[in-house]
């Protein structure tokens, strides 16, 4: 029995078979130490093999074995360098060694010695992956053929370590492509994927593999994108230098909405693979939409530093203009009374229509420079809206139909009816015109909340919306970006004058509400109005019948600076009935009022004065005159110290520029109220 046999330096046993001790170990100390495994069954043998290996130059550490299991057991236990493998053995088989080697997936150096070995059955053993074979007869062979396959097993380890090393590259390398957010991917010549990670796959809503061998067109990318991309990619291979393409768009993917990337491409030089680019894409659209944002707010703040500068102009303007105008108004009117001749009646009509035309554009220019008095009441715009229907469908005509849908649980809102109802019918004649060739006008009320850039603090505030949509022609981005200014029109020379939607944009911020604007060429337009919701139910929403002129037989004290005003006033009144005490500023009215012995019945008087304006005068004389009703005369709500210039229910006002009728009516109102 040869099975505990080791064959160690220091084991008495190796005697037994390696010769003299001291010779054999001077050699050993000497010689390249190497691992044996030897199959044999005879002890000549394996004495003749150790001796061999030993004068090839190496001191052999050597165990024996015999049968299967202990070539198992063996091979399990140790470290091996070489199998040296008896071809045939009573118990066991070089070739059935071979396949218990190759079982346990060891690549050892496996070396078959034997006495005698028909060439058929040496060519299987070496097919059947034995290393070499070496007759007793020519054991020299041995040790070069040991030499040789450790050299061979080493550089075959060296080989299994390096693919080892580069699937574990390969794994790293693919778990990094495949967790990071960026694009990564490698296109041909062509423009064909070779190489794309799972980003890329998302994005196209796909898998990597599927990717490969096609172009970004192939895989639904918009031809403009598409030729976008392999513009830069020709570029990059063209000059062989790497390149950035910045903000590049990718239209919507895979249900995806559509996204925009900084690209970065590297040419690439692999061989056997052609010249290819490496493209790594950042994600960078919530940074563009950011930046946006940034920018359209931006934009909005210099707009509205604009409109507030024409806004100025304007209401400055006007305000002069209303004087003017209510003279040129008053006094056509009186000489209406006293003309009788039909062909100067009829020049006098043209200086009234134009007066009238300029008043109307001045009460635009004013409503747009939000400077007009606004007299708020607390509205149900469904009301609103059904009072205006009849003038509405009026004005469009009937080639335009008009739908209506109000929001049954309307909350209320606090707005100055008559200007709700300008707002509407502007609205809809620039419906009107947008539709030549008719459509639908829709007017839509409802409850909402109101935009975040006008939020308070405490959360959305809630916002009644009125909305008019029409399916006209709709607008340009640069037309849509200019319409609230004035005298901005698109329109032909005396079609349109461009204060339209100043007036309502004047109108909806002087109420405390925003307007937006959804629009497209072709697809029509839509206005929303928001309005600040209050609590408080509506009040009747049509303004109060006025009363009949009346004549009158009170004594009016009447300041007001501008000469011609005050005479025409004066005038007026005089020819109704009344007293009449004049004064230019608020201290000579002051004075008059002192030395008047009657009692005074009504202060009519300009609100913006020299020296002492009409809030101020009239404070100092009512203390005095305690019956004294006051009704100011402006078209201008600055002075009043009221926000937005809403008038108090206590004061009344004339808006400027009157008529001599009107004027009649609110001092006759004002006197019996
Ligand atoms: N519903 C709409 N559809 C298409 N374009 C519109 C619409 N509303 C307004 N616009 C555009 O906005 C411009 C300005 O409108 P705005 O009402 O201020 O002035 P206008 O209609 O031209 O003149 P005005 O109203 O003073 O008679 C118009 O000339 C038109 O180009
Ligand atoms: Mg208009």
């Amino acid at each position: 029995m040869n099975i505990d046999l080791r064959l160690c330096a220091g084991n008495p046993a190796r005697e037994a078979i390696a010769g003299p001790l001291q010779a054999a170990d001077r050699e050993a100390a000497l010689s390249e130490p190497l691992h044996v495994l030897l199959v044999e069954d005879t002890d000549d043998d394996a004495a003749l093999i150790t001796r061999t290996i030993r004068s090839a130059g190496f001191a052999p550490i050597l165990e024996r074995v015999e049968t299967r299991e202990q070539f198992v057991a063996a091979l399990r236990a140790g470290s091996w360098q070489v199998v040296v493998c008896d071809h045939s053995l009573p118990q066991f088989s070089s070739i059935e060694a071979l396949v218990c080697l190759q079982d346990q997936r060891l690549d050892l150096p496996f070396i078959v010695v034997s006495g005698s070995i028909s060439e058929e059955s040496a060519v299987s053993i070496l097919r059947a992956g034995a290393h070499d074979f070496v007759t007793k007869q020519s054991l020299g062979r041995l040790g070069p053929a040991i030499r040789r396959e450790l050299r061979d097993a080493k550089v075959r380890a060296e080989r299994r370590q390096a693919q080892h090393d580069l699937r574990v590259q390969r794994d790293f390398f693919r778990l990094v492509l495949d967790t990071t957010p960026n694009l990564i991917f490698v296109k041909d010549a062509w423009g064909r994927f070779t190489l794309a990670n799972r980003a890329v796959a998302m994005l196209f809503g796909t898998s990597e593999d599927a990717l490969i061998g096609r172009t970004p067109r192939d895989l639904g990318v918009q031809p403009a994108d598409a030729e976008d991309m392999r513009a830069a990619e020709r570029r990059v291979l063209d000059t062989r230098r790497p390149h950035l393409s910045p903000r590049q768009h990718v239209g919507a993917l895979a249900g995806g909405a559509p996204r925009w990337f900084d690209m970065r491409l590297v040419p690439l030089m692999l061989p056997d693979a052609g010249e290819q680019v490496l493209v790594i894409g950042t994600d960078v659209t919530e940074q563009r939409q950011t930046e946006e944002a940034l920018r359209s707010t931006e934009e909005q703040f210099r707009q509205a530093q604009k409109m507030e500068a024409i806004g100025q102009l304007a209401g400055g303007v006007a305000h002069d203009f209303n004087n003017l105008l209510t003279a040129i108004l008053g006094y056509s009117a009186l000489l209406r009374d006293v003309i009788h001749e039909p062909d100067h009646l009829a020049d006098l009509t043209e200086i009234q229509k134009a007066g009238e035309r300029a008043r109307s554009l001045t009460s635009q220019l004013l409503a747009f420079s939000r400077k007009q008095v606004l007299e708020p009441q607390v509205l149900d715009l469904n009301r609103v809206v059904g009072d205006a229907e009849r003038m509405l469908s009026r004005v469009i005509g009937d080639h335009i139909q008009l739908e209506t849908a109000l929001e049954p649980h309307l909350l209320t809102v606090r707005a100055d009816v008559g200007q709700m109802h300008q707002v509407l019918m502007n609205l809809a004649v620039n419906a009107r015109d947008a539709m030549r060739r008719g459509g639908t006008l829709r007017v839509a009320t409802g409850n909402a909340t109101m935009p975040s850039d006008t939020a308070a603090d405490d959360g959305p505030a809630p916002a009644v919306t009125l909305s008019v949509s029409d399916t006209g022609c709709g607008m340009t981005e640069e037309v849509r970006q200019r319409i609230f200014e004035p005298f901005f029109t698109t329109k032909a020379p005396g079609q349109g004058t461009g204060l339209g939607l100043a007036m309502v944009f004047g109108v909806v911020t002087q109420t405390g509400g925003h307007i937006d604007v959804m629009t497209a060429p072709g697809h029509g337009t839509t206005f929303t109005i928001y309005l600040p919701a209050v609590s408080e139910p509506a009040t009747a929403s049509v303004a109060p019948e006025a009363p009949p002129v009346l004549e009158g037989c009170e004594t009016v004290l009447l300041v007001e600076d501008e000469p011609a005003i005050r005479e025409l006033v004066r005038k007026v009144l005089s020819g109704y009935g009344y007293t009449v005490l004049d004064a230019a500023d608020g201290l000579h009215a002051i004075d008059l009022a002192a030395a008047y012995p009657a009692p005074i019945h009504l202060l009519l008087s300009d609100i913006v004065m020299p020296r002492i304006g009409g809030p101020e005068l009239a404070q100092r004389i009512v203390a005095r005159h305690p019956e004294m009703r006051v009704l100011y005369m402006s078209g201008y709500a600055t002075g009043l110290g009221m926000p937005f210039g809403n008038l108090s229910p206590t004061v009344t006002l004339l808006h400027k520029p009157f008529t001599p009728a009107s004027l009649v009516r609110k001092v006759r109102e004002c006197l019996d109220r």
